[in-house]
């Protein structure tokens, strides 16, 4: 196995897009940001310097972080923030895991403009994909983009209390492509051979949509999902949520020309709040094909297609493999976890708020990130009064919210099963999709579904073959099963991944430790287990 290592240095960034020209935040001036490719059981690091104004993290989206949770990147969570002229490491091992996942990073809208794909291919090469050796491999990172300083946006999506403004555009590999109002964008064209199969690595880095994904002409066959092998499944359009990934293999066997890539809105709530109308376009080229050969433009499901979206994401299935040790079939930890948006008052700083505030919660709880010191180190440290250990099992019985920096603890180990559901919170407001995502470990995906969730729905668990996924769609108004074993020390956060949930507060973190009995020391006593602003690795025994 080797190490791996990027420096990835962020700052300002001039760019023109959209017919304006603006300075952004990027890693290395790219956007999207540099590629990271690993093999299974490499080690990587990344010395991330800090050259903007903010304070930052980066988060390596659905890499297990086993026994290294302070790698995790999430702000607040297992860091404090690298502040502007900071500089910090992350180094890990990535093993036990192989596909698509992705980085990004996770301080306030940063996302928007710091990502990139962090692909992770198999041990012994090409040949151990469970399917055909593509010809060539292609990254699709979905993205959004603001003609704003995203800071800015969020600051006034707090100052509102309505949460950011809708993006100006959508990208497919940072650029918006020819079918908005700016003649002239520029547009991701990729130029295929005939006859072959390319693999499609297709990341959702959008802040806050889920999308639709088509290439005319063309149809895909997926096979893995969130850097889990997936059975072979045949469709023509990719539905993807924001932290999900999607690979899937393409053949180009059309009559060769030019054809358009298109993504767009995946949105089915119920309360008419407008979003992003836009289609990020690309080209798919043949070789030969003159550049003004006409393009063919797939259509699209309409916005609210649920019916689409639905058949996509519940009917994919888990291709096993030997390493996977199959869905554990006794649960010692059952969970129902609620969440949904409701209206606060304006609080006195919220300059711009009239009549009410967005605020958010899961299981009425709304989170509250700490202030001077990270929930992982304030378990190592033992600092006090940082959180508590009192995040409900179930959904209270009360309307309205508190906001609390709430915390689950989970024996070492045990299985957790989690119901979760799409709830609506507040009369005054209608239910949304959120793209629940969890850190620190991958869950089976047991079951889903629209309206409510009740105990006859566990006849639909699939325990034989389900979708191994780091993040689920959640319907506006449904719910989705998971469960996962608590086999990873650590601090994790779940949250939705539309960024503008979770400031709002749509969050709650699993707190998974071994205590005597364990492989890992997390003794009080034994301090100084923390070294400046970040934690040194405990003692594995
Ligand atoms: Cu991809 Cu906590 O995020």
């Amino acid at each position: 196995a080797a190490v791996v290592e990027h420096t990835f240095k962020v700052g300002g960034t001039k760019i023109t897009q959209l017919c304006m020209n603006s300075v952004i935040y990027t890693a290395n001036q790219q956007l999207p940001g540099p590629t990271i490719e690993v093999t299974e059981g490499d080690t990587l690091v990344v010395h991330a310097v800090n050259d903007s104004p903010y304070p930052l993290s980066l988060h390596w989206h659905g890499v297990y972080q086993l026994r290294t949770g302070w790698n995790d990147g999430a702000n607040k969570i297992t860091q404090c923030p690298i502040q502007p002229s900071g500089n910090f490491t992350y180094r890990f091992n990535i093993t036990g895991q192989e596909g698509t996942l992705w980085w990004h990073a996770h301080s306030s809208l940063l996302r928007a403009t710091i990502y990139g794909a962090l692909i992770i291919k198999p041990r012994n090469g090409p040949s151990g994909y469970p399917f055909p050796e593509p010809y060539e491999e292609i990254p699709i990172l979905l993205g959004e983009w603001w003609n704003r300083n995203v800071d800015d946006v969020e600051n006034d999506g707090y100052l509102t209390g309505l949460g950011p403004q809708i993006s100006d555009a959508l990208t497919i590999n940072g650029v918006p492509g020819d079918q908005n109002r700016c003649k002239g964008s520029a547009m991701y064209e990729v130029e295929v051979e005939y006859g072959k199969t390319y693999l499609l690595r297709i990341i959702n880095a959008a802040v806050n949509v889920e999308l639709f994904f088509k290439v005319a002409g063309h149809t895909f066959t997926v096979v893995a999902a969130d850097a889990s092998y997936t059975k072979p499944y045949a469709t023509d359009v990719i539905v993807i949520a924001p932290g999900q990934t999607v690979d899937a293999l393409m053949n180009t066997t059309a009559s060769p020309g030019r054809y358009y890539m298109a993504a767009h809105v995946f949105d089915s709530k119920t309360v008419a709040v407008p979003f992003d109308q836009s289609t990020a376009t690309g080209i798919v080229k043949y070789k030969g094909v003159p550049d003004y050969a006409p393009a063919a433009m797939p259509s699209l499901p309409s916005h609210d297609d649920v019916v689409t979206a639905g058949r996509f994401y519940w009917s994919l299935t888990g291709l096993a493999r030997p390493s996977d040790p199959g869905v554990p079939t006794t649960v010692d930890h059952n969970m129902v976890v609620t969440f949904g948006l409701d209206q606060a008052p304006c609080a006195p700083n919220q300059t711009k708020c009239s009549g009410f505030a967005l605020v958010a919660a899961m299981n009425r709880n709304s989170f509250q990130f700490p202030e001077k010191v990270s929930l992982l180190e304030a378990l190592y440290k033992g600092v006090p009064s940082v959180y508590s250990e009192d995040f409900p099992d179930l959904p209270p019985p009360v309307q309205g919210f508190r906001k609390a920096t709430a915390v689950k603890k989970v024996k070492y180990n045990d299985v957790v099963e989690v119901v979760l559901q799409s709830e609506q919170y507040s009369s005054a407001l209608g239910t949304e999709n959120h793209p629940i995502h969890l850190h620190g470990f991958d869950f089976y995906l047991l079951a889903q579904g629209l309206g409510r969730f009740n105990p006859s729905k566990k006849s639909k668990y699939n325990l034989v073959d389900p979708q191994v996924r780091n993040t689920v769609a959640v319907p506006a108004g449904g719910w989705a099963v998971i469960r996962f074993m608590a086999n990873n020390p650590g601090m994790w956060f779940m949250h939705c991944h539309l960024d503008a949930h979770l400031p709002l507060g749509l969050a709650m973190v699993f707190e998974s430790r071994t205590l005597s009995d364990a492989h890992i020391t997390w003794s009080k006593a034994s301090s100084p287990l923390f070294t400046g602003p970040h934690l040194v690795k405990p003692k594995v025994q």
